[in-house]
């Protein structure tokens, strides 16, 4: 992996309700001297918009796999090869159970399966979705691979209950993403 400073970093976004914080996640990439590219699944764009990412990376989102005008340019092969770190932030326990199991139906689940790049998640979900034993399950298989698993944070949840399913905060994970050798917090 380059200097932390030159570091090519994907963010994948999954369709949780913390997905507006990853805009912050971007600038403070961007601010820590990363380039980023951005992915959003589908359900992602019913929280954000591309062009909001769009406008914070200054590069392209890309949105699906079968989006042609992508893959004219950095196509979903090139872009696994491009980035040398890999966030997904939120990482909804759709999106973990995905990967968890390989599954390769959409832009940004088929991304992590042909990199090779670190992969390292950030887990927000209501806090009964994140205790259920098959996300935790889930979540063990990733970390047993070799992810990173930053998160989540206990506290208030969106829906006005509490307890562990936060997504930690943007400068924590881009603190977790830039450290030196790579992302160490569990
Ligand atoms: C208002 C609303 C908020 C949601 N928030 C979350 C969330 O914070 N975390 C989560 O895992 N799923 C959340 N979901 C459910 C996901 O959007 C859903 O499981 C979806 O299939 C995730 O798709 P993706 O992982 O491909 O992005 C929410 C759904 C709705 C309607």
């Amino acid at each position: 992996m380059g200097a932390p400073e030159h570091r090519k970093v994907l963010l994948g976004v999954s369709g949780g309700i913390a997905a507006y914080k990853s805009c912050e996640v971007v600038r403070r990439l961007r601010d820590a001297g990363a380039d980023v590219r951005v992915v959003l699944t589908q359900n992602a764009e019913r929280f954000v918009t591309a062009m909001t990412f769009q406008a914070l990376s200054g590069q392209p989102v890309l949105r699906g796999l079968w989006d042609a005008e992508a893959d004219m340019g950095m196509g979903h092969l090139e872009l696994a090869r491009w980035a040398d770190a890999i966030l997904i932030a939120p990482a909804s326990a759709d999106t973990l159970a995905k990967l968890a199991h390989g599954f390769a139906d959409d832009l940004l689940s088929t991304l992590c399966l042909a990199a090779t790049a670190p992969l390292a998640v950030a887990p927000a979900m209501n806090h009964r979705m994140w205790l259920h034993p098959a996300t935790q399950a889930n979540v063990a298989t990733l970390r047993a691979r070799g992810a990173a698993i930053l998160g989540p944070a206990n506290g208030p949840l969106a829906e006005g209950e509490s307890g562990p399913g936060r997504m930690l905060e943007p400068q924590q994970l881009v603190q977790a993403l830039m450290a030196p050798g790579g992302t160490h917090v569990a």
